[in-house]
């Protein structure tokens, strides 16, 4: 395709409303071309965003307008795309000292021009963002967008070639390295993933553990002959185990929040109920009235002496929406949402985390980070592009209807906004305070949950078919 050529063609909502004309609009405005081709979607297209690497790709910021792309037979952009992000991998910069780690993938990447005047892609692997972050969730929304590439294409020949193959056995045999580990979840630093900022996220966080289960699921994508039936197997029991333990010890609810109370502590051995020798002094004060009967969620951290009772989003979203979950906490997380509808989702949705951390918590985990101040950005800010994964997610769980009122809400306030990057505030009332406008990836959200509003099939054919899981329920008894 040549440069100036629209990336869409009638698309399926041209012409059914200003707001989603206007979103195809912006997705169309942020394309970037390498050689010609259309290789991705810059991650805002406002002149003065708050930090120059907006203008980059971002892959993780990509994986919406990617499923878009694919429903508007733009497979090619999608295989492009995948393509250039391996390719990237050799760009990562050794560090004296350190071996990389091969299958990382870059956070983000942008074509520009050398002093000779050539196109020349440049990869971020997080030596040149903010805070020097790994993106671990990189090379995993790519495993999951080849995942839904492949089953809505049913072009197995290209995860079938040498390359793919080789880039998935890294990714697989890099999630699957055990170091000093005892648990089955993935142990990654602060600043990994979506939260890219100091946060008290290090650990073994919700969103990491509902993106390895979808990286694991990738393993079915390798040829067996090729010496790979190994990883196959490995990465198979890994899920399993992965599932039962995230659905059993994430899990909170009334039930759950009673027997930690009383939890007793020190405990030796293996038959015990205090597995992570959680205190009951650590468990926050808000938590105990705010969490209705009949609600629950998965919490945000999990480790020794350790649990993040903060609500986290795209983690929570994700457990559900990949099939994670079971049938009765799907059930209870989206009565959750019901009932504390203005605290989670208020005017715009949805928070990306709840509560917000205050006053000295907030100097000790974020460091004194302005941007995330209390009920802003990554600490209690309201994120749009969490519209599509809020869809998903409450269509598996049966409740079309939350998921349609949270579309209609946000709308026509998003297009008025000019799509900005977040909201802050306790409701959501207010556009972010350093926000972009014309964030790609919030217009892409309400477009793609719209497409799965209308057709929830298409959840299946783009990789989201994996039913919710009664297995392991017997287990919590
Ligand atoms: C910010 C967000 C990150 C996003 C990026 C590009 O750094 O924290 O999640 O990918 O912006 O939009």
């Amino acid at each position: 395709m040549a440069e100036n050529e629209p990336c869409f063609t009638k698309p399926r909502y041209h012409g059914v409303s200003p707001a989603l004309d206007d979103a195809y609009r912006l997705i169309e405005a942020a394309g970037i071309f390498y050689r010609g081709q259309l290789v991705g979607t810059a991650a805002s297209v406002d002149p003065k965003a708050p930090a120059e690497n907006y203008a980059d790709c971002f892959v993780r910021d990509f994986f919406p307008v990617g499923l878009i792309l694919l429903l508007e037979n733009r497979a090619d952009v999608v295989r492009s795309f995948l393509h250039l992000i391996m390719q990237l991998r050799g760009q990562q910069e050794e560090l004296e000292g350190q071996q990389i780690a091969p299958g990382v993938m870059p956070a983000s990447f942008r074509v520009q021009r050398n002093d000779r005047g050539e196109e020349e892609v440049l990869a971020d692997f997080g030596d040149r963002a903010i805070g020097r972050v790994a993106p671990v969730d990189s090379m995993m929304w790519w495993s999951m967008l080849l995942y839904a590439y492949v089953q809505y294409t049913g072009d197995l020949d290209f995860a079938h070639s040498p390359e793919i193959q080789r880039m998935l056995r890294m990714i697989l045999s890099l999630c699957l390295q055990s170091r000093f580990e005892v648990f089955p979840t993935l142990l990654v630093p602060d600043a990994s993933f979506m939260i890219d900022r100091r946060m008290g996220v290090n650990g073994h966080p919700i969103e990491i553990q509902a993106l390895f289960n979808a990286t694991l699921r990738c393993a079915s994508l390798l040829l067996p002959e090729q010496g790979s039936q190994w990883l196959v197997d490995l990465a198979q029991r890994r899920r399993n185990v992965l599932r039962s333990y995230v659905q059993q010890y994430y899990w909170l609810d009334m039930d759950a929040l009673n027997r930690i109370y009383r939890f007793e502590t020190e405990m030796l051995g293996v038959n015990i109920e205090n597995l992570f020798n959680i205190h009951p002094e650590s468990i926050p004060l808000w938590i105990q009235d705010w969490l209705p009967d009949g609600a629950g969620f998965f919490v945000g951290n999990l480790g020794p002496g350790r649990m993040d009772f903060r609500f986290f989003a795209q983690g929570n979203l994700l457990m559900l929406a990949t099939g994670m979950a079971t049938t009765a906490q799907a059930q209870a997380l989206t009565s959750l949402i019901e009932q504390r509808w203005n605290d989670l989702l208020g005017r715009v949705p949805m928070k990306l985390v709840y509560p917000a951390v205050e006053g000295d918590e907030w100097r000790l985990i974020t460091g004194s980070d302005p941007k995330n101040i209390p009920w802003s950005y990554h600490n209690g800010g309201n994120w749009p592009v969490m519209i599509w994964p809020l869809v998903a997610a409450t269509i598996k769980a049966g409740r079309m209807d939350l998921a349609e009122r949270a579309w209609q809400m946000v709308e026509p306030r998003l297009f008025a906004d000019r799509w900005p990057e977040y909201y802050d505030g306790r409701l959501g009332r207010l556009v972010g305070r350093r926000a972009n406008i014309g964030q790609v990836w919030s217009a892409a959200g309400l477009l793609l949950a719209r497409y799965f509003l209308d057709e929830p099939s298409l959840l299946e054919r783009l990789g989201f078919d994996e039913k919710l899981d009664e297995a392991t329920e017997s287990a919590e008894e």
